[in-house]
């Protein structure tokens, strides 16, 4: 089977956009491929993290994935920070990224202005350790949203050259891009993704968010001012529209074209009551699986562990490799 890896950060609340351009993918690829999910806490430590909200996150990331479906009897799954190849190889890879390479990430501009008090340098090689760990596990796919096709990219850059230099050591990984819900925007600034950390709470929906205070964001997102109102799909014209009738879309399973039609003579608070209703169906059974989960802290723990010691037999594995083809000198 073809393997996949991702991860997502705990760095807040997972969010529907997380849900549909990740977690929906996860679940759905077990049937197909080898899985190796983890939750990215050495990632959520490139911006300013309080210790016990990440410890909190970390375990409740860990049920979450599971109550979004994700099986650890069919799935790797663990803490990046468990498994130390992740931070060994990164640094390895530093030593093959260039710095004009990073100075093109997208994501790194835009967080150091969101972050303008701490440009550090791990948000800089942020990618770099996201090579790391794709490559350690020879990932063939990775299931991403559309903000991480750059990363995968540079990825890609970085096995190449390691390959030409030294051999095939590393699979080359190809992008696993839904074809809706890539791209989940803010709920009120529609020109920007949906984000965990964003500081507006009224930008995202959480996923284990009282489902009476999901319905209000909703209603109260932003759509557009055009003086008639209409319903129609276009995100330069009507962003906000656009981002309700996508996540109706992905929420539904209906296609967007299908919807359209739908509400040719309706307001934008139908289309508000209908995207909140199916929200909302779609959160209540993932949040009563979550309650069962988190209180079972041994099951989480025991979960994490065994998690671990599969995906470091797999690790472990590249990087010798890696350090061998280096000129490393080995222990044994
Ligand atoms: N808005 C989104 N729409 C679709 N997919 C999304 N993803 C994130 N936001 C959206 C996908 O979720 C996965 C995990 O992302 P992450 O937690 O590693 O980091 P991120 O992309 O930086 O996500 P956030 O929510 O924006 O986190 P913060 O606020 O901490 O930076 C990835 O596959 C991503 O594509």
């Amino acid at each position: 089977k073809p393997r996949v890896l991702s991860g997502c950060q705990p760095s807040g609340q997972l969010t529907i956009g997380n849900y549909m351009g990740a977690l929906k993918q996860w679940v759905a690829m077990q049937q197909t491929h080898d899985c190796v999910y983890m939750i990215v806490d050495l990632h959520a430590i490139t911006v300013r993290q309080d210790p016990k909200a990440l410890n909190d996150a970390c375990l409740d990331g860990l049920a979450l994935y599971m109550a979004c479906g994700v099986d650890p009897e069919k799935s790797t799954i663990f803490m990046q920070s468990h498994v130390p190849e992740h931070a060994q190889l990164a640094w390895a890879l530093n030593c093959y990224t260039q710095m004009g390479e990073l100075n093109r990430m997208t994501q790194f501009k835009d967080k150091s202005q969101t972050h303008s008090n701490n440009i550090n340098v791990g948000l800089y090689t942020y990618p770099v350790l996201q090579a790391a760990d794709i490559l350690l596990y020879q990932a063939n796919e990775v299931p991403i949203g559309e903000d991480q096709k750059q990363h995968l990219e540079l990825t890609r850059d970085i096995a190449t050259r390691f390959n030409n230099i030294y051999g095939e050591i590393f699979t080359l990984p190809e992008p696993h891009i839904p074809r809706s819900g890539a791209r989940v925007m803010s709920l009120q600034d529609p020109n920007k993704k949906m984000s965990k950390s964003d500081a507006n709470v009224n930008n995202f929906v959480g996923l284990l968010e009282d489902p009476k205070k999901v319905i209000k964001k909703i209603k109260r997102a932003v759509t557009d001012s055009d003086e008639k109102a209409r319903i129609y799909f276009d995100v330069n014209e009507k962003p906000g529209v656009s981002n309700l009738l996508s996540l109706l879309s992905c929420t539904t399973g209906k296609e967007v074209s299908s919807l359209v039609p739908e509400y040719e003579d309706k307001m934008y608070g139908h289309l508000k009551g209908d995207v909140a209703d199916a929200v909302v169906s779609l959160i209540e059974p993932i949040q009563s699986e979550f309650a069962r989960l988190r209180q079972d802290e041994t099951y989480l723990r025991t979960v994490m562990q065994q998690g671990s010691i599969k995906a470091q037999a797999l690790a472990s594995d590249t990087l010798s490799k890696v350090y061998s083809a280096l000129g490393f000198v080995s222990k044994a």
